[in-house]
């Protein structure tokens, strides 16, 4: 799940290494590196850490090489240090890799066996050796790294540079996404779009088993057979300039600020507000009517956010769901229904897993349809057809704006299947419409109670373990918000659907345990109820988040509540999902942490 670019050039490639560098730490911040050629001669910088500390060293330490390759780093195969760092190199070349070699253990005992001596933990070096023994058979780049790409097992995009060699550049990938760009008289390779983005807008994206031989002017694809190909040059709208983080002190608060707008956008995307109509994708390559059931996959939130959608298709559309984490689903051999649709859900359209879920159901013979924040990700490219989220680029790697944006898209889905199967009619679309529409407008009321949240936020980041509870489409939510906190806060967090509280959890509750329960005014409120009362009976600290009247109502004293306004049911979960967001968000700033890139994570997850 690194980030790696490349640039033949004309002036010095280092510093446009770095800016690259920096729309791809999103990927990664383990180490980051890079590697020019000073007068022919291969030059590393790496260092441990943040970018910032790879700028550190090319202050004190420039280079001056018109070509180059960089990378950022999120470890898999040894622990993040300068040594592991990549570029890994040899004295005949280097190579930046994303991905991850499967058979790399075989491959360096082998290597080894030959009297190859490594200096790294990592599976990479292993690249680096392999295609230099074939060097020194050929002393032909191109020829070397064809013969070495059938060993290798796993994933990988991967550029190499070769000592010696001011014109050329070779880039291959298979199972993680490899774009070339096309510049005047020069020439990129970059993991995405926005890395290519201050360069050049002309890109090409590689196919799986493409390997490309590159110089400043031309660029020469293979296919994995060896046949000369071509892919199509796009032009991307990925912006040059980093979106930054405007009068916020990170970009997770920004994202979470920008909700009302980016929600509104989506819904106004697929909303004929005027008739009280849902829009739906054109040109589907299926009929909803013909539709049996939905097979949904993704990961981490947005596997959070399928799991609302469920509520919603089986309430209003009667389909019936099943929805899997997109690691589970891929390996299960899942029989399908012929008659079946499958939808993942995929925030930045390039997660391994939710890839692998994808292709996994086209090989069944099902149409897939993707609801994805990345228009030129690989998910996008790949499916039938596309839902698109307009959340704009989400920086922070925890994931929000993008979060309930795809719910307002499964929101609209699930309502214009039902509008297509006659499940629901047109009085309760234009119902539902009205109530889709109030949104934006309740998460902009939710995000006036943030000096409240961060009240409750101070108590909540004093807790070792905090549980969330809710119902219906409030126990994803609750399983949302816990992940929030664990991952910005580093605090336990654990999930439940309120009603399951007493077949185990309730076991943990005592004076110390903060209990935040999600209570809409919904159907099952008086259920909710019961289950405080529970928690309550126990000692338990509930943080409720709910309308003015709940906790009366509900007769108890909660030690904290996050005031919601009153809103209908159906949708309450997109709104509630921003005092979860802001209490995670809260608690990590109490504590301290870097919350737009906490510890061991990385915002696209494209190993397995
Ligand atoms: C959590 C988070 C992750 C992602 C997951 C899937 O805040 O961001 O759990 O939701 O890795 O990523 P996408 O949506 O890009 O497929």
């Amino acid at each position: 799940m690194c980030g790696i670019v490349g640039i033949l050039g004309k002036e010095p490639v280092a510093p446009l290494l770095v800016d690259s560098l920096r729309r791809l730490e999103y990927r990664g911040y383990d180490s980051a590196g890079v590697a020019t050629l000073e007068e022919g001669r291969l030059t590393r910088r790496r260092a441990e850490g943040k970018l910032r500390n790879l700028e550190g060293r090319l202050k004190e330490e420039p280079l001056s090489g018109t070509i180059g390759i960089g990378h950022t780093r999120w470890a898999t195969h040894g622990r993040p240090s300068e040594r592991n760092a990549h570029p890994h190199a040899t004295d005949r070349l280097a190579v930046v890799h994303n991905g991850i070699i499967e058979n790399f253990r075989e491959l360096r005992q082998e290597l080894e066996a030959g009297g190859d001596v490594f200096e790294t933990e990592t599976d990479t070096e292993v690249v680096a050796r392999l295609v230099t023994r074939e060097m020194r058979k050929t002393n032909d780049p191109a020829k070397a790294v064809a013969a070495s790409l059938p060993h290798l097992r796993g994933a990988f995009a991967l550029a190499f540079l070769f000592d010696g060699h001011e014109d050329l550049m070779i880039g291959a990938r298979k199972g993680a996404p490899l774009a070339i760009g096309f510049g005047e008289g020069e020439m990129y390779l970059g993991s995405d779009a926005l890395a290519l983005a201050p360069f050049t807008r002309t890109i090409s994206y590689l196919e799986d088993g493409d390997w490309v031989v590159l110089d400043r002017t031309t660029a020469v694809i293979r296919d994995a057979f060896g046949a000369k190909v071509k892919r199509p040059r796009i032009q991307t709208s990925a912006g040059a300039f980093l979106v930054d983080k405007g009068n916020h002190r990170h970009f997770m608060a920004k994202e979470i600020h920008e909700q009302p707008e980016v929600v509104g956008r989506t819904l106004s995307h697929y909303l004929d507000m005027a008739n009280g109509r849902v829009r739906m994708p054109e040109g589907l390559p299926f009929d909803w009517k013909a539709i049996d059931r939905i097979t949904m996959s993704a990961c981490g939130t947005a596997y959070y956010a399928g799991l609302v959608g469920k509520y919603w298709f089986e309430r209003y559309a009667r389909i019936p769901v099943e929805i899997d984490v997109a690691s589970e689903f891929r390996y299960r051999e899942a029989p399908l229904s012929d008659k079946g649709l499958a939808l993942v859900i995929s925030q930045s359209g390039e997660t391994a897993d939710t890839l692998a879920g994808l292709r996994y159901a086209k090989d069944c013979g099902l149409p897939v349809l993707a609801v994805v924040n990345v228009p030129t990700s690989t998910i996008a490219r790949e499916s039938s057809a596309v839902a698109p989220t307009l959340a704009g680029p989400e920086i922070g790697v925890a994931s929000t704006k993008a979060f309930t944006c795809q719910l307002a898209v499964l929101a609209c889905l699930a309502i214009g299947a039902g509008r297509a199967r006659g499940t629901i009619d047109a009085a309760k679309e234009r119902e539902l419409v009205a109530e889709l529409v109030k949104v934006p407008g309740l998460m902009a009321d939710a995000l006036q109670t943030e000096t409240a949240i961060e009240h409750v936020a101070r108590d909540i980041a004093k807790a070792t373990d905090v549980l969330f509870l809710g119902r219906g489409t409030n126990y994803p939510l609750a399983m949302e918000g816990a992940l929030k906190l664990k991952e910005i806060s580093y605090i336990h967090a654990e999930g439940y659907a309120a009603g399951e509280l007493k077949h185990g959890p309730i076991a943990l509750i005592d004076e110390e345990m903060p209990v935040v329960v999600l209570a809409p005014r919904d159907a099952i409120f008086e259920k909710t109820v019961s289950n405080m009362q529970e928690v309550a009976a126990r000692g338990g600290r509930i943080i409720l988040i709910a309308d003015a009247h709940a906790a009366h109502d509900a007769g108890i004293e909660p030690a904290g509540t996050l005031v919601m306004p009153e809103m209908a049911p159906d949708f309450a979960a997109i709104a509630y999902a921003v005092p979860a967001q802001l209490l995670a968000y809260y608690a990590a700033v109490t504590l301290g942490k870097d919350v737009d890139q906490p510890r061991n994570l990385a915002k696209s997850v494209t190993v397995e």
